[in-house]
Order: C-alpha cells, then sequence, then structure tokens
C-alpha cells in the first residue's frame, strides 16, 4: 500500500522534528560541560543520541513504505539557560510539542486508515509518556534539591548513571 502523501509529508516533517530534538539535546549537555554537573551533561547527551535514533526510525518506516525521504534544515537550538531546573522544564516543553505532533500524526495516519503508521505512531506515543514522565521526575526532585549543593549532586551522580540505549532505529 503506498504512503497517502499527505502522511508521507508530515512524518519527512517529524524526522526534522526528531533531529531538531537531538540537536536541542545536544546543546543542553554541552550548556552543563560548562557547569560541575557532568552527570546532567551525560543525561542530555545520551538523550540526545535517543532523539536521533526516533528521527532514523521515521526514516527507516519512510523507505520501508518506498516513500521519498526528505531531509530539511535545523533551527539553532537555544543555548543559555539559568539553571538545571530551567533546562528540564525547557526539556518537558520541547516533550510535551513533539506528544502533540505525534497525536496529529496519528489523527491523519487514522483519517487515511494507515493502521501500520497508527502502528509506528502508538510506539511513539508511549515512548513519550516515558519521556515525559522521566523529565517531570527529575523537575520534582531538582525543585526539592533546590539550592543545596550535596542534594544536587546526589542528582547529578544518579543523571551520570543513565546508559547508552540499546534501543535500534529498525525495530
Ligand atoms: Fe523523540
Ligand atoms: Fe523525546
Amino acid at each position: 500500500m503506498s504512503l497517502n502523501p499527505e502522511l508521507a509529508k508530515l512524518l519527512n516533517a517529524q524526522i526534522n522534528h526528531e533531529m531538531a530534538a537531538s540537536y536541542s539535546y545536544l546543546a543542553m549537555a554541552a550548556w552543563f560541560e560548562q557547569t560541575p554537573y557532568s552527570g546532567f551533561a551525560n543525561w542530555m547527551y545520551q538523550q540526545s543520541a535517543e532523539e536521533t535514533v526516533h528521527a532514523l526510525k521515521f526514516y527507516q518506516f519512510l523507505v520501508s513504505r518506498d516513500a521519498a525521504v526528505v531531509l530539511t534544515p535545523l533551527a539553532m537550538p537555544q543555548a543559555e539557560f539559568t539553571s538545571p531546573l530551567d533546562v528540564f522544564a525547557t526539556s518537558l516543553r520541547q516533550e510535551e510539542t513533539v506528544t502533540q505532533q505525534i497525536n496529529d500524526l496519528y489523527d491523519v495516519a487514522e483519517r487515511v486508515r494507515d493502521h501500520a503508521s497508527k502502528n509506528l505512531l502508538l510506539w511513539f506515543l508511549n515512548e513519550q509518556i516515558e519521556e515525559e514522565k522521566s523529565v517531570r521526575d527529575i523537575m520534582d526532585r531538582l525543585t526539592l534539591a533546590g539550592d543545596d549543593p550535596a542534594s544536587l549532586l546526589v542528582l547529578d551522580r544518579e543523571a551520570g548513571a543513565r546508559k547508552e540505549t540499546k534501543e535500534s532505529a529498525k525495530n
């Protein structure tokens, strides 16, 4: 079944959104690298890599469906932040936007009755729930830690333990 052109266009746009998220997380990692929080820098770096995997999932899906892949420019990401909490709050807003984009994509896939696309997008919707939750959890604990350096360093160490994702673009 060939891909509906409107859906193909939006799936291509989502490659750009995921790469923009990856780029933005890399800017957040770079910001943390200039602070004592090397653990948060690691967390953001791993998150950036995961967003690239998301972009590649859409890429692979388009290729599998014999649709053209069209890559478009990325905007310059936000690079200045006021605190670790500010970085994670920015991340949450970004994830909420992506969740909305995937929801909208799902509506289109449903309208054109492309069930295979719906299946791919359902995976992403579940992933968005997890990502929003993990960012909100860190924000809650950063709020609790406030300005206490010892508590902040505990959170930073935990974030530093985040490992590289094993997820592949092809599954
Ligand atoms: Fe993503
Ligand atoms: Fe994400």
